[in-house]
C-alpha cells in the first residue's frame, strides 16, 4: 500500500507528494505546527488525507503536549485547531477531522472522574485521542474500499475513463476514492484505461495520478488539460470519474480547477460524469456552491515551472485552485453509504439523517 501518511512512534510521517515522481521522500512531523506548515505546503494533499493529517495534527498535539493539567490543554486545543485549520480553506474534510478530534477531547474532558489527578486525566485523554485519530485512518481506508464495491459497476467494462487530479491514494489513506472506484473494477476483471489530466499548474494528475496507477499495472496515459474535449467528440471516452474537496447541500461539487470544464463537455458529448468522495466530504451546512470558499494560490504556481519563468513580468495571473461544478451535470455520487442521485438536495438529506440514526445508535 502506499505509505501516504501514517502514525508512527516518531511521529506523522507523510509521504512528499511535491516530490513525487522523481524522488520517493518522506517527511517526519513532531508537532502540531509541522502538521499544518505540511498541509500548506502540499506535502500532503487531496481531502480526505488532509482530513485525516488535520486529526492527527490535533492528536500529536495532545499527544506531545507539556501541559500539567487539562484546563491548560484545553487552551492548547483550540490554538491547535486554529492553526491547523488556517491551512487550506476549500476541503471540509479538514474540518470535520479537526472537529471530530476537539468534540471528542470535549467529551472526554467532561467524563473525567473528578477523583483523579491531573496526571492520569492526561494519560486517559491522550491515549483515547490518539486511538481516535488511528481510527479515523482505518476508517478512510475502509471507505475507500467501499465506494470502489459501490462504484465499479457504474464503469464500462471495457473502455476509456478520464480522472482530473489526483483522487487516488495518495489523495486518501489509502486505496482512493475515484482511483479507488477504477482500482475496484480492474480487480473484477473490467478492461479500463486511464486518461489522467495532467492537471496544470500542481500537475497532480501527470505526476500523481500516473505514479500510482502505474505502480498498480492500470493502463494510464496523460493528456493536457486541453485536450479531453477533441477526445470525447472523437467518442474516446465512455465515462469521466473524480474525486470532490466539498460537495454543498444541493449536490453541488468543489473539485480541483477544470473539473467544471469536464463535466460540461462530458454533458454536451451524453458521457457521464461520476464523483466519489467520502461522507466527510459533505457538507450540509454550505447551502450551495456558491458559498463554498475557492483557495487562491501563489501566482509562481502559473509563471514558473520547475523554478523557470515562462510569462512575462508583470502579466497578471488567475490561480483559483479549485472550482464548482453544479450538481445538474453530475450523474451519480459515490459514497460509503452508497449512490446519491439526482435530486441531490433530498438524496443528501435522507442519507445523512440515516448516518445520523447510525451514530446514536452507536453512542447509545
Ligand atoms: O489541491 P489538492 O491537490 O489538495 O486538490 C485535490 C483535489 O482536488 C482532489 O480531486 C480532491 O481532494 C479529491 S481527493 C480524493
Amino acid at each position: 500500500m502506499i505509505p501516504t501518511l501514517e502514525w508512527t512512534d516518531q511521529g506523522v510521517r507523510f509521504l512528499d507528494q511535491t516530490k513525487l515522481p522523481m524522488e520517493e521522500v518522506y517527511v517526519n512531523t513532531t508537532s502540531y505546527g509541522e502538521v499544518a506548515t505540511v498541509i500548506r505546503d502540499m506535502i500532503v494533499r487531496g481531502a480526505p488525507a488532509i482530513g485525516v493529517s488535520g486529526a492527527m495534527g490535533m492528536a500529536l498535539g495532545i499527544d506531545r503536549s507539556n501541559a500539567i493539567n487539562v484546563a491548560e490543554l484545553s487552551l492548547e486545543v483550540n490554538v491547535m485547531a486554529d492553526a491547523l485549520a488556517k491551512t487550506r480553506p476549500t476541503a471540509v474534510n479538514l474540518f470535520w477531522g479537526i472537529e471530530r478530534i476537539r468534540s471528542l477531547y470535549t467529551r472526554l474532558v467532561a467524563e473525567q472522574s473528578p477523583h483523579l489527578s491531573e496526571a492520569d486525566k492526561l494519560k486517559t485523554i491522550k491515549a483515547a485521542i490518539v486511538t481516535e485519530a488511528k481510527t479515523m485512518y482505518d476508517e478512510d481506508i475502509a471507505a475507500c474500499k467501499t465506494m470502489g464495491q459501490f462504484g465499479a459497476d457504474l464503469l464500462p467494462r471495457k473502455g476509456t475513463v478520464l480522472t482530473h487530479c489526483n483522487a487516488g491514494a495518495l489523495a486518501t489513506c489509502g486505496y482512493g476514492s475515484a482511483l479507488g472506484v477504477i482500482r475496484a473494477a480492474v480487480e473484477r476483471g473490467f478492461e479500463i484505461d486511464v486518461l489522467a489530466d495532467e492537471t496544470r499548474p500542481f500537475l497532480q494528475g501527470a505526476r500523481l495520478t500516473a505514479w500510482e496507477l502505474m505502480k498498480d499495472g492500470i493502463q494510464t496515459s496523460v493528456l493536457c488539460d486541453n485536450m479531453s474535449g477533441s477526445l470525447m467528440r472523437q467518442g474516446r471516452i465512455q465515462a469521466v470519474i473524480v474525486g470532490a474537496d466539498r460537495i454543498a447541500a444541493n449536490g453541488d461539487v468543489a473539485n480541483k480547477i477544470g473539473t467544471y470544464t469536464v463535466a460540461v463537455l462530458a454533458r454536451e458529448h451524453g458521457i457521464p460524469f461520476y464523483v466519489a468522495a467520502p461522507w466527510s466530504t459533505i457538507d450540509i451546512n454550505t447551502p450551495t456552491g456558491e458559498e463554498i470558499p475557492i483557495e487562491q494560490r501563489d501566482p509562481r504556481e502559473v509563471t514558473h515551472s520547475n523554478g523557470k519563468q515562462m510569462t512575462p513580468d508583470g502579466v497578471g495571473i488567475e490561480n483559483p485552485a479549485f472550482d464548482v461544478t453544479p450538481a445538474k451535470y453530475v450523474t451519480s455520487i459515490i459514497t460509503e453509504r452508497g449512490l446519491l442521485k439526482a435530486p441531490y438536495g433530498k438524496s443528501i438529506a435522507a442519507m445523512d439523517a440515516v448516518g445520523a440514526l447510525q451514530a446514536d445508535a452507536v453512542h447509545a
